[in-house]
């Protein structure tokens, strides 16, 4: 018994030790040492063996079996570290490589523009407020001094919709609309930026839908020079610290006395060139002292209260800040054109 024992130890170490694969030491594992296994058959037969001889034959079968599990873990934890190799070396990532990058969008030149009037602004302490596009010819109109068939309304070539209700030529209705909510209280000091339409026919310059941002202030002694004041710190701000304004008289129905700011040329400092037309400055905005019949229809005693207003065209500012010299590009969605405001 002893002999068969050393054979099958023999026999079983030497094909253990040729496997290379985790099935097949899997089978041999069965073959040898499983319930039916030959390690098992010879020691069934331990039953036949006399009591002197069955502890020297059970030492050998437990040393038999203990060389065939040594041999197979050492298998094991072979095939183990292999796979795990493998698997290293299969998901292997070069984190030289570059990455995929994502397309990335940019704000429009427009959006640009009024986000930087607004911060401005909002600097100096004012709130944003928006309105309807389209308007009742009361808040349009009416309410900013302008009566029916005042020949000012054709300044402001308008689209009515119905004989009271037409897409607002400005952003000054929200001054009204926003006097009103405020029950007149003061002070008010607001901006709304927003699209406006005129009936224009489209070219270079003009468009039947641009951009507007207003500005109201109204408050206790409110004068002229808080309106320039104002003004020369935004030009500042927005075309550079050399930046003056000028102030040319001008009329709007619902400011008096009204001007016509410019400011001048920030491309040649005022020496005159192509951008200014070789006259030192740029016409940016329409302002003036708030008309007191406007503050009357907004709800503010004019005897108590004056205030000052200013609106600006946002495709004209954007256009000089930026050297754009066709309006309509703003609108084609020009991948070109866009694509050269990423990132500024
Ligand atoms: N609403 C005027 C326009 O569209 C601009 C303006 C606003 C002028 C406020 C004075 C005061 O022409």
């Amino acid at each position: 018994m002893k002999e068969k024992l050393e054979a099958l130890k023999v026999e079983a170490v030497a094909k253990l030790q040729e496997v290379n694969d985790p099935q097949a030491l899997n089978d041999l594992r069965v073959k040898y040492l499983g319930k039916k296994g030959e390690l098992t058959e010879v020691l069934r037969g331990m039953g036949g063996l006399s009591a002197e001889e069955r502890p020297v034959i059970g030492q050998v079968a437990n040393e038999v079996r203990g060389a065939i599990e040594a041999i197979i873990t050492e298998k094991q934890e072979l095939f183990q570290q292999q796979e795990t190799q493998q698997r290293l070396q299969a998901e292997k990532v070069d984190v030289t490589l570059p990455g995929r990058s994502l397309p990335q969008g940019g704000i429009h030149p427009l959006s640009r523009v009024v986000q930087e009037i607004e911060d401005i602004f909002i600097g100096m302490g004012y709130q944003v407020a928006e309105g309807p596009e389209v308007e009742t010819d009361y808040f349009n109109f009416e309410a900013l001094n302008l009566p029916k068939n005042h020949p000012a309304r054709d300044m402001q070539d308008s689209f009515y919709l119905t004989d009271d209700l037409l897409m607002r030529t400005q952003t000054s209705p929200v001054q009204v609309r926003t006097m009103q909510a405020k029950n007149g209280e003061a002070p008010v000091k607001i901006i709304c930026p927003g699209k406006v339409f005129r009936r224009d026919d489209d070219d270079a310059t003009h468009s039947f839908q641009f951009h507007q941002i207003e500005g109201l202030v109204i408050g206790d002694n409110i004068r002229m020079s808080d309106l320039k004041g104002t003004l020369q710190q935004f030009v500042k701000e927005m075309f550079g610290p050399a930046t003056g304004i000028r102030l040319r008289p001008s009329f709007f129905p619902f400011t008096e006395p009204s001007v016509e700011v410019d400011v001048s040329c920030f491309k040649c400092g005022g020496e005159g060139c192509r951008l200014c037309k070789h006259t030192g400055w740029l016409e940016i905005l329409g302002a003036g002292m708030v008309h007191p019949n406007v503050l009357r229809m907004g709800g503010y005693d004019p005897e108590k209260y004056t205030g000052f207003a200013f609106g600006m065209g946002v495709e004209r500012i954007a256009m000089l800040k930026y050297g754009i010299d066709d309006i309509r590009y703003f609108y084609t969605n020009d991948m070109g054109f866009v694509k050269q405001f990423k990132g500024i």
